[in-house]
């Protein structure tokens, strides 16, 4: 495969940024600095770097974005600024979306990549993969209502499957910890009000293994790491 074409399918860079790494003397193939963006190899075969950092290269690609508020969670809207629109252009191209919805409001942890596989084994409910909450709540609550979540709250038509309500402090506002199997439309949001405790604020911190990397501010994005991508795939 061309070289420009193999380094651009990380979709870190575009084909002419490519071509200007390689002109610029930061593109090194098996030790030696590269001399032309069109020369052939091969990804399992060669060792690419770009400014030191060895390249790997996979069908696929994994990000880790911290939503902010505001932001929706779809590809293309014709009014509203999307997750999508976060990311650099290149990435774009690649066609990523969101695994999983969060709402426009709803802050924290977003999966985005191009494996459909692994999104729909993410959010089968087959597979149970946790999904952790921090909400504010305008009301307080209690040990009652951490029992009522752990044995499976009925709201109007849905029997959501138990879950865990942890009480970080209790008070006018209080602060919790929800974590969900499930992930049904405004969940968090009806459970809490069912109780007498509407979310005022609403951050996903984890999904499974994957923890929302702290030095993320809001809006910010990064790949995941080797090991956060085998820990998806090690999902039972
Ligand atoms: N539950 C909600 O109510 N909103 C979200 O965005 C996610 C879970």
């Amino acid at each position: 495969m061309r070289l420009d074409k193999m380094i651009a399918s990380t979709g870190r860079w575009s084909r002419k940024e490519v071509k200007q790494l390689v002109k610029e003397g930061r593109v090194v193939v098996d030790g030696k600095i590269a001399d032309g963006a069109d020369a052939k190899y091969d990804p399992e075969e060669n060792r690419i770097q770009v400014d030191r950092e060895v390249l790997r290269f996979s069908e696929y690609h994994y990000v880790m974005l911290h939503k902010p508020a505001g932001i929706l969670s779809a590809t293309e809207d014709r009014y509203a600024e999307t997750v999508l629109d976060l990311l650099p252009r290149e990435l774009q191209k690649l066609e990523l979306f969101p695994v999983g919805r969060l709402d426009k409001d709803t802050e924290g942890l977003l999966l985005m990549t191009d494996d459909g596989a692994l999104a729909h084994r993410l959010l089968s409910p087959k597979h149970h993969v946790d999904k952790v909450y921090y909400a504010r709540t305008d009301g307080p609550v209690s040990e009652e209502d951490c029992a009522a979540f752990a044995e499976g709250l009925q709201l109007g038509e849905l029997k959501c499957l138990p879950a865990k309500l942890e009480i970080l402090s209790a008070g006018i506002i209080s602060e919790v910890l929800v974590t969900l199997r499930e992930g049904k439309f405004h969940q968090v949001k009806r459970m809490l009000e069912s109780r007498g405790a509407p979310v005022v604020y609403l951050k996903r911190i984890s999904m499974g293994p994957l923890v929302l990397d702290k030095t993320l501010e809001k809006g910010q994005w990064r790949y995941l790491t080797k090991e956060e991508i085998e820990k998806l795939f090690n999902l039972k």
